[in-house]
C-alpha cells in the first residue's frame, strides 16, 4: 500500500513535487514516460492544479507555473463515486469525473449511441490512442477531460444527474453547453444536431498508481499496448 499524503496535503498538487513511493519511477519505469513538451521536460518542481471539489483541499498554481504548463498530478483517493473534479493544466480546465456503474452503464445504452456523433472515437484528433474507446479513458471509472465545448470554447456545465428534461427529454447525464446548447455525454461525446463538432478532447494522462493520475504525461507502454 503506498504512502499517501495527509489531509491538510493537496490532492491536485504540482508534478515535480512527488511522494516518496514515486521513487521507483525516477529510475527505471521513469524512463518510460514521456514528457511532451520541453517544458514540462526541464521544470520538475513547478505545477499549476486548482482543486475545486469541497473535501479537496486548494492549491493555487504560481504564475511560472501556468505559464510553464508543468504536470499536475491529481490524488483521486478521495473522489466518490459520481463526484468530478478540476483542475488547471496548460491554463485549460481539466475534469476528472468518478463514474459509478449507473453512468457507465448508460454510456453503452443503444438509445444514446444513436445520437451520438462520434460514438466510437473515430476523429482520432480528440483523444490520445489509449483513450480512442467507447469510455474514452484509460480506466473507466475515470473519465479525464478538457472541459471546453469543442464549438467556439465555453466551459460547459456538468449535469450528470437524469433524467433532466430542461436539457433533453432522454438526458442520461453528461455536459450542457449554454452558449449555444450544445451535448455531451459521460464520456464527453458530442450529440448529433448541436452545434459542437467534434467530441470533448481527452488530455495527455496516465496513471502513476491506481488512484494518482498525471496530467501532461504520457506512458509510452500506454501508446504501444491499448487498454482492454
Ligand atoms: S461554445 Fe459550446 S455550444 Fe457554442
Amino acid at each position: 500500500m503506498k504512502k499517501r499524503n495527509t489531509p491538510e496535503e493537496d490532492s491536485a498538487r504540482p508534478a515535480g513535487s512527488k511522494p516518496e513511493q514515486h521513487d521507483d519511477t525516477s529510475n527505471g519505469s521513469s524512463s518510460r514516460r514521456k514528457f511532451l513538451t520541453a517544458a514540462t521536460a526541464v521544470v520538475g518542481a513547478t505545477g499549476a492544479a486548482i482543486a475545486f471539489w469541497p473535501f479537496l483541499a486548494s492549491w493555487q498554481p504560481s504564475a511560472r507555473a501556468r505559464s510553464l504548463g508543468a504536470p499536475v498530478q491529481i490524488d483521486l483517493s478521495k473522489l466518490e463515486p459520481g463526484a468530478r473534479i478540476t483542475v488547471m493544466w496548460q491554463g485549460k480546465p481539466v475534469w476528472v469525473v468518478r463514474r459509478t456503474p449507473e453512468m457507465l452503464e448508460a454510456l453503452g445504452h443503444d438509445h444514446l449511441l444513436g445520437r451520438l456523433r462520434d460514438p466510437e472515437s473515430e476523429v482520432d484528433t480528440q483523444q490520445p490512442v489509449y483513450a480512442q474507446n467507447e469510455l474514452r479513458a484509460i480506466n473507466p471509472e475515470y473519465f479525464v477531460v478538457i472541459a471546453i465545448c469543442t464549438h467556439l470554447g465555453c466551459v460547459p456545465l456538468w449535469r450528470p444527474n437524469f433524467p433532466e428534461e430542461r436539457i433533453d427529454e432522454d438526458w442520461m447525464g453528461g455536459f450542457f453547453c449554454p452558449c449555444h446548447k450544445s451535448k455531451f455525454d459521460l464520456a464527453g461525446r458530442v450529440f448529433t444536431g448541436v452545434p459542437a463538432p467534434t467530441n470533448l478532447v481527452i488530455p495527455p494522462h496516465w496513471y502513476a498508481e491506481p488512484d494518482l493520475v498525471e496530467i501532461g504525461v504520457e506512458d509510452e507502454n500506454y501508446l504501444n499496448e491499448l487498454p482492454s
